[in-house]
């Protein structure tokens, strides 16, 4: 007789960087109002999900043992919803390749669970509608909608509310990897406390990032990238000026901190140029490691789904 060997379900999710975050101000259920484009970037994190005895989550690549194999991982939280939504047990091993920076603000996390959504809705036959997972994500938290979109989107709301957003071409970004993490409601809070006791600059509003998005030309859109999180981020780790500093002098056109940090992002002329300029960062040594990727990209997507048995 044949025995069936469980088949996984593999879906790859796209890291995010914030090309323009305004953060309004602390609203009375803890989160800030966000007006922010985003833009999903080459770097991805890739989960597989098969049927098991029991929910359990293994994590590998370079940054895994800072990742919490346990009810605290967003992807265990995805299966739990969405075998609620099943009206079945979680019965899942999710096994997380990570190629995203681990609390680098670049949306790893939000990745994951948007990855597990888009498996286990393959993996179970669900079908569920775009609306639905929609609805999940945004259960699971603000930036895990993105992940699941993709491609380049305005976002409001505590960032869940998501229009795509027009571009042309292909843009091309240097990341330089911090050494450590930041968490995303620390550096949210170091921000309240700067305002509070002085008026850091804010970004103004996003129609000229609009505008160079749909032009498509990175020299355009390099002046106008702005991040309100950026001061909290160099107040609490300011070696990060230093970094920002040799992105620029290895000729990137702008540099900016990703979303909460510590990864810093700089956007370059062409891919020729993120191969110049990543080589001399990586020389600098002003970041733990160096990564080149482009943008826009597609949302988490079914890369292999071994079900042909
Ligand atoms: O939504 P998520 O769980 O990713 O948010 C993590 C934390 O970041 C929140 O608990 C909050 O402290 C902060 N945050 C915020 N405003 C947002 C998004 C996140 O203050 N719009």
């Amino acid at each position: 007789m044949l025995s069936v060997v469980p088949a996984p379900v593999i879906v790859r999710a796209p890291s995010k960087v914030n090309l323009h975050l305004a953060v309004g101000d602390l609203r009375p259920d803890g989160y800030h109002d966000l007006h922010t484009v985003f833009q999903a970037l080459s770097l991805y994190d890739e989960v597989s999900v098969v049927g098991a005895d029991k929910l359990s989550v293994h994590v590998s690549g370079a940054d895994a043992g800072a990742v919490p194999t346990d009810s605290t991982n967003l992807a265990w939280r995805a299966a739990e919803l969405l075998a609620e939504r099943a009206g079945r047990a979680p019965e899942v091993a999710i096994t997380i390749a990570k190629g995203i920076p681990v609390a680098g603000g670049m949306a790893g996390g939000s990745a994951d669970a948007a990855a597990t959504l888009v498996a286990l809705d393959a993996l179970w036959g669900l079908g569920a509608s775009r609306d639905e997972l929609d609805g999940f994500a945004a259960q699971l938290g603000s930036d895990v909608p993105f992940c699941l979109h993709g491609g380049t989107a305005l976002g409001t709301g505590r960032g869940e509310r998501l229009v795509p957003v027009l571009t042309r071409g292909t843009f091309h970004w240097v990341l330089a990897l911090a050494k450590g993490g930041l968490s995303t409601p620390v550096v949210f809070r170091e921000l309240d406390r700067l305002r509070e006791s002085g008026d850091p600059h804010r970004v103004g509003d996003s129609d000229d990032v609009l505008s160079a998005l749909a032009s498509g030309d990175p020299h355009e859109l390099a002046p106008l990238l702005g991040n309100d999180l950026q001061a909290a981020a160099l107040s609490l780790d300011p070696k990060l000026r230093r970094t920002l500093r040799a992105g620029i002098d290895a000729g990137a056109l702008a540099g900016l901190v990703s979303g909460s940090g510590p990864t810093c992002a700089f956007l370059v002329a062409d891919h020729h140029a993120a191969v110049t300029v990543s080589a001399e960062l990586a020389g600098a040594g002003v970041c733990r490691t160096v990564r080149v990727a482009s943008g826009p990209v597609p949302g988490a997507r079914v890369v292999a789904d071994t079900d042909t048995a």
